[in-house]
């Protein structure tokens, strides 16, 4: 079978908008295809090789952001807090393990969900299910839940000018590691998370001005720049169909609407377009794996996804949920260790982890993913296999959409500061106690 960038377009495709104007998405898609690439070939191979690393036990993944990215109030301030508080659990990683903690953001192009019903019923009225700012709108009406393909530039624009400040940020001195002490945010730095952090910190800066003091690699550009990628879960495939790329230098095609991109829990089908579309690109590339998964199915997976066997092309995202990832994780690690694919495996504790509180509101509760955050390491120590890393949704934002941590976020917060647009994200400080246990279970 022969693929191209549109070989998907036989197969069935699961969690797609019913576009109302088949003409002008047409239109759009064709206006994409012309627009540069957001990354470069060479970067996703880069980061495959890090990837390897991981996949050989010598990395750890940090996947982290959010859930779904917003249109309404894009600015800096939101992708500096996100990247700082980011880029302080990758610290606090590094520096308690010793492992270097490579960084991808759920950001850029993060803008489309599969969601449990397509439709939504208020109060009679049944109209299409809000499925992220690349394709409708949140509010109730008519008007903003028809699918409009227009909102798919705006998301190509959105992701254009997040990647460049991501770039300014992180080559232009922003996470040079001198800065280690002021990327603690006020809000967190009162707190117990945050004055551990700052003891890190302090740590790190003596170390950095004993490097200077003895003359060693003072002008070393890992102290001065960090790497970050992005990534996306590749719903809409008109879009990454449009952004894949020829490489030039290889003749490999490429999807370059991000460095990495994952298939859903729910889009994953071995015979669906998305299987399709994902087994002809190059990237290194994600597929989340839920609870009802059979060693067969991930065998088949892993086959299709990886079938050259190589390090770094293919992350495997466990999210079982934390009663269950003890009993439902240890028979695929067997099944994929004999297999002889050699996968990461990362931990998506949030996942399977969420409910709906008294008030209403769709939260998970940190104890919860730290439960299966360490059922997830033991299952690796048993099995003798790598636990490659975590995918969380994170915000560096002082929200209160998850439940639990030191300043504890108690049901009766949660309508305080609650402003995902789908699911609910750790707030900073959550994420960087949440680093803090992933690196002692690192240890
Ligand atoms: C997600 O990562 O936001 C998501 C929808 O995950 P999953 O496919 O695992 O349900
Ligand atoms: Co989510």
């Amino acid at each position: 079978m022969t693929w191209n960038p549109g070989s998907w377009r036989s197969r069935p495709a699961k969690h797609q908008p019913e576009w109302p104007d088949v003409p002008a998405l047409e239109q759009v898609e064709k206006q994409l295809s012309m627009l540069p690439p957001l990354v470069f070939a060479g970067e996703a191979r880069t980061l495959k090789s890090r990837l390897a690393d991981v996949a050989n036990g010598e990395a750890f993944l940090l996947q982290a952001g959010d859930c779904a990215e917003s249109f309404d109030g894009f600015g800096a301030d939101a992708i500096r807090d996100k990247l700082r508080v980011i880029l302080q659990m990758a610290v606090v990683l590094t520096y308690s393990s010793g492992v270097p903690a490579i960084k991808v953001g759920r950001i850029a192009g993060q803008f489309a969900k599969p969601r449990s019903s397509a439709t939504e019923t208020q109060d009679g009225t049944e109209l299409p299910s809000f499925l992220g700012h690349m394709i409708n709108d949140l509010p109730f009406s008519e008007g903003d839940r028809l699918p409009d393909p227009d909102r798919l530039l705006r998301a190509y624009n959105q992701s254009a000018s997040t990647l460049n400040l991501l770039r300014a940020f992180t080559k232009g001195g922003f996470a040079d590691l001198n800065r280690v002490q002021a990327w603690n945010q006020e809000f967190v730095a009162s707190s117990t998370e945050g004055r551990r952090y700052q003891d890190l910190a302090h740590e790190i800066d003596r170390a950095l001005r004993f490097m200077e003091a003895a003359g060693v690699s003072s002008s070393n550009p890992e102290i001065h720049e960090a790497e970050f990628y992005t990534s996306h879960e590749a719903l809409i495939l008109q879009y990454e169909e449009a952004l894949t790329r020829q490489d030039s230098l290889t003749g490999d095609w490429y999807d370059c609407s991000a460095h990495m991109i994952w298939v859903g829990e729910r889009t994953r089908q071995l015979d669906g377009a998305h299987l399709e579309f994902f087994r002809g690109i190059k990237n290194p590339v994600g597929c989340k794996i839920g609870p009802t998964t059979q060693p067969d199915d991930i065998v088949a997976l892993c086959d299709a996804l990886d079938p050259d066997r190589e390090a770094g092309r293919l992350t495997l995202i466990s999210r079982m949920g934390a009663d269950k990832v003890g009993t439902n994780l240890p028979p695929l690690l067997e099944a994929v260790k004999e297999s002889g694919h050699p996968v990461v495996w990362a931990c998506d504790p949030m996942h399977g982890n969420t409910y709906s509180a008294d008030s209403g509101h769709k939260t998970r509760h940190l104890d919860d993913v730290i439960k299966e955050v360490s059922g997830f390491f033991l299952a690796h120590q048993d099995a003798g296999t790598w636990a490659g890393g975590i995918h969380v949704e994170l915000t560096g934002e002082d929200v209160t959409e998850c439940l639990g941590g030191s300043a504890s976020v108690n049901d009766e917060d949660l309508g305080r500061r609650y402003e995902t647009m789908c699911d609910p994200r750790l707030n900073a400080r959550q994420s960087l106690d949440l680093a803090f246990r992933v690196a002692e279970l690192l240890r």
